[in-house]
């Protein structure tokens, strides 16, 4: 099966009333994690890389690698993804390489760090909607800016900083037609989210909730979406390591914004705790040992398990073989002939 739309999981998942993880990747070992997971829990697949993740692997051998994950496991529809796009030229070379989906996160300026005003923010993101479009490829744009940084991309601070504007989150779809929205609800990048245990009040639900009836069918997206479970932050300070304590996004927030259209949901740093907990241990408890594949393994399996566990608890599982995946040159005459257009409903508010 070639690699899918992202359009098309995201319709089929709102179809279904369930979110999809997009995980994100570096290397080949991440990849067979996601794909391990997916196979076991008969779950489609958004499989991400952000820029940092092109330089450390280069392009080739990265898309590579999720050509061999889509042609190792056919029954399991991919969409490969670029996540947080800094500028036009990212979002293009992804496309084509022949990614299927990208975001052009134009809430902040090219250097990834400094928020750009909206309309730079709706020029850009229009640009690349105008590019991608024609070629089947979704875009995911962003509206307002998530706290903490990741892989050097981000304004740092609180995610409580810029929460979306409901009216601007309209206006921008209006004018970019993007098919995915990240919104800015109280989310951030990274392992340090809260320093206390959020409750149900954290988060800016009433925000999403209001973007989503004024927006139904623009799928929502929700970055930062890692929990930071203690149990993988424990094995990392057990073997050596040094976190501070520190809380992540409750499973049941995200539920609960699948539950109000949130389609997509980021999740990394979850695997990248899961990963370094495994390779710390084999190392403190068996300091002997260097084959690479000593340590590789557990982490491999260590991330496997918690992307299967993600999966089920975004409603994913067993949807994998739900749909017959389309063309992206057919998703493209979708868009050129307005039957995948996601017009707001800018009088329901
Ligand atoms: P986390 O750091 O919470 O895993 O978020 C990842 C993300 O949003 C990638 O875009």
């Amino acid at each position: 099966m070639p690699l899918v739309s992202m359009r098309q999981l995201l319709d089929e998942a709102a179809k279904g009333g369930y979110g999809v993880g997009a995980f994100n990747v570096n290397d080949m070992e991440q990849i067979q994690a996601i794909m391990e997971a997916a196979k076991q829990t008969n779950s489609p697949v958004i499989i991400q890389a952000s820029r940092g993740a092109r330089q450390f692997a280069q392009d080739k051998f990265l898309f590579h690698l999720i050509l061999a994950a889509n042609e190792l496991y056919p029954e399991i529809p991919i969409a490969m993804h670029q996540d947080h796009g800094n500028s036009f030229e990212t979002c293009k070379s992804a496309i084509e390489l022949g990614y299927t989906s990208v975001m052009m996160d134009g809430s902040l300026k090219e250097d990834g760090k400094t928020p750009s005003t909206f309309e730079e923010n709706v020029e850009v993101t229009r640009r690349v909607v105008e590019f991608a479009h024609p070629r089947g490829v979704t875009v995911e744009g962003e509206i307002g800016v998530l706290g903490g940084v990741e892989d050097g991309h981000g304004a740092g601070g609180s995610g409580l900083d810029h929460i979306t504007d409901p009216d601007q989150a309209v206006e921008f779809a209006e004018r970019t037609g993007v098919d995915a929205l990240a919104i800015a609800i109280g989310t951030s990048h990274g392992a340090y989210k809260f320093t206390k245990k959020p409750d149900g009040s954290v988060l800016k639900m009433d925000v999403l909730i209001a973007i989503h009836k004024r927006l139904p069918h623009t799928h929502l997206v929700m970055h930062g979406s890692s929990s930071v479970p203690k149990d993988l932050q424990d094995i990392i300070n057990q073997y050596g390591g040094k976190l501070k304590e520190t809380w992540g996004v409750p499973v049941e927030e995200i539920q609960l914004g699948i539950r109000n259209g949130v389609r997509k949901v980021n999740v990394d740093t979850d695997n990248r705790l899961a990963i370094t907990g495994a390779i710390r241990k084999v190392l403190w408890t068996q300091p002997e040992k260097f084959d690479p594949r000593d340590y590789m393994k557990p982490a491999r399996e260590a991330m496997q398990k918690v992307v299967a566990q993600r999966m089920t608890e975004f409603g994913q599982a067993g949807h994998a073989g739900d749909y017959k995946p389309i063309p992206i040159t057919e998703i493209a005459k979708g868009y050129a002939d307005g039957s995948l257009a996601t017009r707001p409903l800018v009088a329901a508010k």
